[in-house]
């Protein structure tokens, strides 16, 4: 963990996360018992990009743990929009609240972030680079629906270039024994190397497929995604894109009748409705499933007294992050830091690989 923060779920090891997931397992079983776990503790909610579940379902477990919640979802009526920069709006916001959960834009967002913030910071999203409160909220549906996490196959199908909840949860499947990844997508919007990296380093497996029909059968678990249209620099490209992958009914009577089918929300064109009555379909109830990861997570994290250290990396002289969607050619203050694999040297902040 860096510090009391969760900014990426590979941070915490297999056995910390496990006991997250143990916790929401716990605690939708009885919810009652959880009321009182942070009465007259304060959760700041600071979203500076859309979001329906992720906000609400942080906020929905604040109150059901007895807490209360402050923040906002348009940073157009806070001081952002005066120019206020990240580090200052974090300073005075965890001065405020006892846990902070941030939902920003840009890459590498939530560490930024987490150096000035006097209390536990959790990542709800950094641009198009990670989500680990989905990946909780995701291996919590999992661990119920499958109970063991080893050997799965499991299909990553539509925007892998763009989607965080891909990257996260690809990272933290890796650390499991064998998972097999079957990455389903156009040549435009394929997984980073990054992470097909460290599915490799990791010992597990990956293949690359560019349609559903071709996959589907041979999946324990299908992980639909969104098209990410506000990632694209051109809508031409998006338009191109957007209905490539359509998974219906057609299309399941080619999958295994124990297929699980997630989707961490919102879905445009992706999942046609007539899915949603197969019993395969658990995309509704894994949104349910988030606020007991996030319950979860809360109490752990305000009772944490980890001290290591936020930032793990290195400057290299003078050098800077090449990736323009990462915070620290935002927030320029920011310190450049670098950290190395082995193999390939990358930017903490936001994983890009430096060339
Ligand atoms: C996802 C996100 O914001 O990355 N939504 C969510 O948090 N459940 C997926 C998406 O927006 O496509």
């Amino acid at each position: 963990m860096r510090k009391n923060h969760l900014i990426d779920l590979n941070d915490l090891s297999k056995a910390q996360w496990e006991q997250i997931v143990e916790l929401a397992i716990r605690i939708s079983k009885s919810p009652e018992k959880y009321t009182e776990h942070c009465k007259n503790k304060i959760m700041a909610t600071l979203f500076f990009e859309p979001s329906t579940r992720t906000q609400n379902s942080f906020q929905t477990a604040m109150l059901r743990l007895g807490g209360s919640i402050i923040g906002f979802d348009n940073p157009q009526n806070s001081s952002v929009s005066k120019g206020e920069s990240l580090a200052d709006t974090i300073r005075i916001m965890s001065s405020y609240a006892d846990i902070i959960a941030m939902r920003h834009p840009t890459e590498g967002s939530a560490l930024a972030s987490a150096q000035y913030s006097s209390c536990p910071l959790i990542n709800a999203g950094d641009g198009g680079h990670l989500h680990p409160t989905q990946t909780l909220t995701d291996l919590v549906t999992l661990a119920n629906e499958l109970g063991d996490l080893n050997h799965i196959t499991i299909g990553f199908c539509g925007d892998l270039k763009n989607g965080r909840t891909v990257h996260s949860l690809i990272k933290a499947l890796s650390v499991y024994q064998q998972t097999h990844f079957v990455l389903i997508s156009t040549d435009e919007l394929t997984l980073p190397q990054r992470f097909k990296d460290i599915i490799t380093a990791s010992g597990c497996t990956y293949k690359e497929v560019y349609t559903l029909e071709e996959a589907i059968g041979s999946l324990d678990v299908l992980y639909m995604t969104r098209i990410q249209r506000e990632r694209f620099s051109s809508m031409e490209l998006y338009e191109s894109q957007k209905n490539v992958y359509v998974l219906d009914t057609e299309k399941l009577k080619l999958a295994r009748p124990d297929l699980k089918i997630l989707h961490p929300l919102p879905r445009v064109d992706e999942i046609t409705t007539e899915v949603d009555d197969d019993p395969r379909a658990l995309y509704f109830k894994q949104a349910k499933y988030g606020v007991y990861a996030r319950m979860a997570l809360i109490i752990t994290l305000i009772n944490s007294n980890s001290h290591e250290a936020v930032l793990k990396g290195e400057a290299l002289n003078g050098h800077h992050c090449a990736n323009p969607h990462c915070i620290t050619n935002a927030e320029t203050y920011l310190k450049q830091s670098f950290l190395s694999d082995g193999e390939t040297v990358f930017c903490e902040y936001c994983d890009a690989p430096i060339k």
